[in-house]
């Protein structure tokens, strides 16, 4: 325990499992007050199941034993509407907004050459990964504008860096994340609201967070769910997939003072992939 975030209210989508989990315990850790949002339903077109109520309670209760303050909202980043009803309840409960993790994000539907994409699949992709960051982010921008201070952290991948045969979208919706970060960051910098990207590599799938993506991108690229780890290791340069946990730590960095000064920065969590 520490205070890196003490009296920051911070906002994470995609909190009921995987990387969200692990960034939302990682800011309850450091004395964050929270606001998990999460779709906690499938969404139709997504080939794999979305997190539960159940797994956003439980989020919330690992942040409240480290002692945060935490309020869960059931939100779809794809849906305006929500967004702004997430910083409504947020401002209402915890009184402002200093920190949007945007991390709600899906894998698929991928496992296709270009020309194989459908329209539905292509607009799916890009409604959650892309239209969401931009969508959470117009809903807490004007405040955090008038107020002189924010910081917001996307969460990308190393597919926002370099291509993934078979993952067009996924690639193409990322790299727009990263776009609309260093946008973002150049429209919000004489308001001191700061904008940074994480770009993570490959990240385990631990029972902690019960993430589940890197086993699904395995899956539509037809590597069995048991050997998906082996599989993925093979083509790390420090032989070791990342821990959610080591992305979290990065978003506690960009999120706290520390970093007032970094804004536009996109930064890999992804044991040398992307230097290749
Ligand atoms: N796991 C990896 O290897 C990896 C690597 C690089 C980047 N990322 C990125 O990290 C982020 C988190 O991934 P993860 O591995 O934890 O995946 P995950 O599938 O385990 O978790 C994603 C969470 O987002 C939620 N979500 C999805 N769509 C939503 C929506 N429309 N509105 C609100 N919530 C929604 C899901 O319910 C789920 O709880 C994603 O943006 C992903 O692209 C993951």
């Amino acid at each position: 325990m520490s205070d890196r975030l003490a009296g920051k209210v911070a906002v994470v989508t995609g909190a009921g499992r995987g990387i969200g989990r692990a960034v939302a315990t990682a800011f309850a850790a450091q004395q964050a007050a929270l606001v998990l949002v999460d779709i906690a339903a499938d969404i139709t077109g997504v080939p794999y199941p979305m997190a539960s109520t159940s797994q956003l309670d439980h989020t919330a209760r690992m942040c409240r034993e480290l002692g945060a303050p935490v309020l869960t909202a059931v939100a779809d980043v794809r849906a305006a509407q929500d967004a702004e009803r997430v910083a409504e309840q947020a401002v209402e409960r915890f009184g402002r907004i200093d920190v949007l993790v945007n991390n709600a994000g899906v894998a698929g539907p991928s496992g296709k050459i270009v020309h194989e994409v459908t329209e539905d699949e292509w607009a799916v992709m890009m409604d959650v990964n892309l239209g969401g960051p931009w969508r959470m982010t117009k809903a807490v921008g004007a405040a955090m504008a008038d107020r002189r201070g924010g910081s917001i952290v996307n969460i990308a991948s190393t597919a926002g860096l370099v291509g993934y045969r078979n993952f067009a979208a996924y690639v193409a919706s990322k790299h727009g994340l990263v776009g609309l970060t260093r946008a973002a960051a150049l429209d919000y910098a004489p308001y001191r609201v700061r904008v940074n990207a994480v770009c993570p590599g490959s990240v385990r799938d631990a029972e902690a967070t019960e993430g589940r993506m890197l086993a699904e991108i395995g899956r539509s690229i037809g590597i069995e769910p048991a050997d998906h780890e082996a599989a993925f290791i093979t083509q790390q340069p420090m032989n070791a997939l990342v821990e959610a946990e080591d992305v979290a730590a990065a978003a506690v960095w960009l999120a706290s003072d520390e970093s007032r000064r970094a804004t536009g920065s996109v930064i890999s969590v992804d044991g040398g992939y992307s230097a290749r």
